[in-house]
Parts: C-alpha cells; structure tokens; sequence
C-alpha cells in the first residue's frame, strides 16, 4: 500500500464538456480518517468530481491523487482501493441480500478463502442480520441502503466516497447509517460524502461548498456558521412569504430565507431590530415570536447561493 497522509488531494481540478466547465479550478485535501462534505445545489459539479477521483473520468485540467495514487495515470490502483456508493448502486434485486454481498466481494477481489467470514462480517456491520436471505427486490429503502454500504466495503476499503447514499432515507435510518459512516471513520477510514441533507453535513470534519462548478467555502461545520456575517433573527409571524419580502427592504438586513413556517432573518446588528419591526406592523404582519439563534449550516447554505446569486444580478447590470 502507498503511504500517504492525505486520502485525497486535488490540484485546480477542471473538467471540461465541451465548451462547459463542471468543475473548475478545485483545491481541497482530505486527510486520513476525516469525512469531508461536499455540499452544493444541484448541478454545482459534486458527482463529476468525485467520478475523477475514483478514476471514472479524467480531468481536462489540473492534477489530484487518491490514496497517494495519481488520478490520471493510477485509476486501476485507485479503483480497487475505494468503495464507492451513488443514489443509483446497482444492487441485484432477484439475489439475496446475502448473495449480493457475495457477489460483490468476488468483484472486487477478496480471495475465495476469506470470503465466507468477511461476508458474515459485513452482515453484522451493517445490521442486516435476520436479512440475509430476504430477496434484495423485498427489502424497503432503508435497508436496501445498508446492503449497498455492506457491498461497497466489501474488500475493506480504506477510502469510501458516498454520492448521496442516503437519499430518499427516512430521518431514523439516516442517522443509524451515519453511525456506521462515523464508526469506519474512527477505524481510519476516509470518506468523502455529498449529501443534500443538512443534518449529515454536520457529521463533517470539513465542507466543502460548491456553487457552479467552483468551491466556494472550506471549514468546518462550526467555522463556517462562526463567519456568516451579522445576527440571525429567526420570527414566527401571519405572513413569513410577505414577511420576507418586507424584511429585504429594510436597510441593514443582510438577508432573509424562509425555514418551514419560520422567517430568518440575517441583520448587520441588533440596531436593525426597531426598524425591522416597524416595517412589518406596518404591513400588517403579526409577529408571534421573534429571538436571536444561532445559525444552522442550512443558512450557511442559503446564504452562500443568495450571495452569489446577488453577486451576478450586480454583475449583469453593472453594478
Ligand atoms: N457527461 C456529461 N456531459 C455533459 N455534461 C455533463 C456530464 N456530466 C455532468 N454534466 C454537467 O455538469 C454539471 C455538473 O453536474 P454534476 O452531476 O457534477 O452536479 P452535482 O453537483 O452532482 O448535482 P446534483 O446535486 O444534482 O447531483 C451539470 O450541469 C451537468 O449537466
Ligand atoms: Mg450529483
């Protein structure tokens, strides 16, 4: 095995098609035993990066190495080194789920002799035990879920990438599997997940944030909400869709998202709070509830798309 200290490492990593770049210019290091997200709306280039990292694609550009092996000249070493888990893991639905794993340790090389305990291990690792012989076609979204992570480890690998692995997974299950993510992380494992969830993301040692094609955050989870920029208001009101549009127009609010049936509302500081109050009495909007929080990583998220998104309209119109 290559010695190395980070799992992944990547040089202005580019991919053209065509004339469009997916992914441009990106730079990041994950070292070993740490998760990193890579958070991003749909289309940001998160699935084209990781189909270079695993040696599915090559780069028009730049450079990275995956468990110190290079991505454009070492894709076959990489390949049998990393498990890899997308949305779309094509499990055998007329196999068992026993027989999927079993197929699966064949594909990816673990010897005849040590197959038959190494499957049996991953049967407890994943809590599929009382499942084995359950055709994969019977099993709900939950535990198909958890047979594709038991297949995609199946020979140990010490660098998994998981491309939404937990969509469409109810709440409960979702965190059982980060468990099982968590647990492989502590036993050296390095991971590099995108998620649209959230929550997951909080699991993170380090996110990654990509906005049309380009990272454009870097820290930690905690880091990240330490920089959003002023105090956040969150407000219980009549009207949270009329409310925001109110919020926007008053000077010194930074920015304003709607979460579920509650307004947050991002000002400069606490001297906005008068103003921001008139403004919505006078539009006849009752507030119920109106506190300081702190920010959740969704309105980092937010946050992040609005800036940019602000920062082309000001471009566009030569602001
Ligand atoms: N093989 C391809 N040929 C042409 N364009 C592609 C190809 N693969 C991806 N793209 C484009 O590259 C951009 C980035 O796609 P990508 O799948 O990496 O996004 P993503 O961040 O994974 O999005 P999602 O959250 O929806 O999965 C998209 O505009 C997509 O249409
Ligand atoms: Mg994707």
């Amino acid at each position: 095995m290559n010695q190395y200290t980070n799992a992944v490492q990547t040089n202005d990593l580019t991919r053209h098609f065509g004339e469009f770049v997916a992914v441009d210019r990106v730079n990041f290091y994950i070292p070993k035993g740490e998760i990193f997200g890579l958070l991003g709306p749909n289309g940001a280039g998160k699935t084209t990066t990781i189909r270079m990292l695993c040696g599915i694609i090559k780069p028009t550009n730049g450079s990275g190495t995956v468990l110190g092996y290079d991505i454009r000249k070492e894709s076959e070493a990489i390949k049998k080194r990393i498990g890899y888990m997308s949305q779309r893991f094509s499990l055998y639905d007329d196999l068992t789920a026993l027989e999927n794993i079993h197929f699966y340790a064949a594909v990816y090389g673990v010897p005849a002799g040590e197959r038959k305990r190494r499957v049996d291990d991953l049967i407890d690792q994943a809590g599929l035990r009382g499942y084995e012989k359950e055709l994969t076609h019977n099993l709900s979204g939950a535990w198909r879920q958890r047979l594709a992570l038991a297949c995609a480890i199946a020979h140990k690998p010490p660098m998994l990438f998981l491309d939404e692995a937990t969509a469409g997974v109810d709440p409960v299950s979702r965190r059982e599997f980060w468990d099982l993510i968590y647990q492989m992380a502590g036993e050296g494992i390095s991971i590099l997940a995108t998620t649209h969830y959230m929550d997951e993301a909080e699991y993170c040692n380090t996110i990654g944030m990509m906005y049309q094609s380009q990272l454009v955050a870097l820290a930690s989870p905690d880091r990240l909400k330490d920089e959003l920029p002023g105090t956040l208001i969150q407000i219980t009101c009549s009207d949270p869709l009329r409310a925001e549009q109110i919020a926007d127009q008053v000077s010194g609010v930074i920015d304003s998202a709607i979460h579920g049936v509650r307004l947050h509302v991002a000002i400069r500081d606490e001297k906005v709070l008068p103003q921001l109050k008139k403004a919505l009495a006078q539009a006849e909007i009752k507030i119920f509830d109106m506190e300081t929080i702190l920010p959740s990583l969704e309105d980092v998220f937010i946050s992040m798309v609005e800036e940019r998104l602000q920062k082309q309209v000001n471009q566009a119109s030569g602001g």
